[in-house]
């Protein structure tokens, strides 16, 4: 998998990285000026790996090659690893070359707007000026939002899906309730754990997974029903959460989801911006905000209103029962979506 070197790279917040690398994939022709270049974004614990071979697909496996949504046969598509990340990219599980340690919870305070100006900086680095869309899902549609508004020149369209103009309370109040559960586990040491704190981080991902779904999903797929062959007995949903749980904590890191779920919250779109509205007024940006009917952690209100903003902005909404995740789940729906507003339908 590439990384590529960016060198030294100034945050928001003002401090400095002295040095910062990104971990990024490709698929179909190599992205370049001159081919359509697709970017894609991912969420929270997701990685650059969006698409593989069989015996090792992707996050959007479904979206992602010859005739899919973003089209391998027609498009350039890339996705790179956040700044922030753990998989591959710089972040607080990087080795600092002054200690020698990883930053861990010395990490700074990274921003949306940080996350998108290092993918942009990969993208000069690589030679593309300019994309023919920017897509993702949750904190990937907050950074398609970040692109269309600090990029307008850079990017011909950004399809956000699931996520809002700004983080809403109630959005942070779960992150929050998620960044207590590490900081309470006993393992957890400041941050300068030598093992993971498993029980908090654990614990963090099955509020998140909660809040990812609906109630009538978790009904119809568990409602009552008892896992077969636990002792003492417990219910499937019960079982599955801490599967899911566990499953994280093999494949994440607890700073890690810190300084993320921190960088979730403080996205605004507003934020150091003349008012908004004037800010966009002329952004020449196509943006199709999807919407999920079920979706309680970024309710639909939220997609409309990113639509209204843009003076090209669109809504369409996706039908699913499975909540927030839908955008990882109801690929027929959103594969239509996609290829109209591309133009490829
Ligand atoms: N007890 C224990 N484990 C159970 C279980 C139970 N009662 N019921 C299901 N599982 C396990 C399955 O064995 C399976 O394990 P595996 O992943 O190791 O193969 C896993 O749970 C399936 O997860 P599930 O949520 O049921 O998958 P899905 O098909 O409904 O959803 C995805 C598909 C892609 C949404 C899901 O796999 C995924 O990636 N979720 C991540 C959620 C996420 O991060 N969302 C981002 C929001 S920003």
């Amino acid at each position: 998998v590439p990384t590529l070197s960016i060198g030294s790279f100034t945050l928001e917040s003002g401090a400095t990285l002295p040095s910062v690398s990104v971990q990024y994939e490709h698929w179909g022709p190599a992205p370049a000026d001159g081919n359509g270049t697709i970017l894609v974004c991912h969420a929270l614990t997701g990685s650059a790996h969006a698409a593989g071979p069989a015996d090792d697909p992707g996050w959007w496996q479904g979206m992602i090659g010859p005739g899919r949504a973003l089209d391998t046969d027609r498009y350039a598509v890339i996705c790179a690893n956040f700044l922030g990340g753990c998989y591959g990219t710089t972040g607080p599980t990087t080795i600092r070359a002054e200690t020698g340690m990883p930053y861990g919870p010395d990490f700074p305070k990274v921003t949306v707007r940080d996350m998108v100006r290092v993918q942009h900086a990969l993208l000069e680095t690589l030679g593309i000026s300019r994309l023919l869309a920017v897509i993702g899902g949750s904190l990937g549609g907050m950074q398609a939002l970040e692109w269309a508004a600090c990029y307008p020149e850079d990017v011909a369209a950004a399809i956000p899906i699931g996520c809002g103009l700004a983080h809403s309370a109630w959005a942070i109040g779960l992150n929050e309730t998620a960044r207590r559960a590490i900081m309470q586990d006993p393992m957890w040491q400041e941050g300068r754990y030598s093992a993971q704190p498993a029980q908090g981080l654990a614990l963090a991902r099955m509020v998140a997974m909660i809040s990812y779904r609906s109630a009538p999903s978790f009904e119809s797929r568990f409602g009552r029903r008892l896992q077969s062959g636990a002792a003492p007995p417990q219910f499937e949903v019960e079982s599955y959460l801490h599967y899911q749980g566990r499953k994280l904590v093999d494949r994440f890191d607890a700073n890690t989801y810190l300084t993320i779920t921190h960088a979730m919250d403080a996205h605004d779109l507003a934020r150091n911006r003349p008012p908004l509205v004037e800010a966009l007024s002329r952004n020449p940006v196509r943006v199709l905000a999807v919407g999920i009917d079920s979706d309680a952690l970024y309710p639909v209100a939220e997609q409309r209103e990113v639509a209204a903003m843009f003076p090209y902005g669109t809504y369409a909404e996706i039908h699913s029962p499975h909540g927030h995740d839908g955008f990882l789940i109801e690929l027929d729906q959103l594969t239509a979506l996609v290829r109209q507003f591309l133009g490829d339908a």
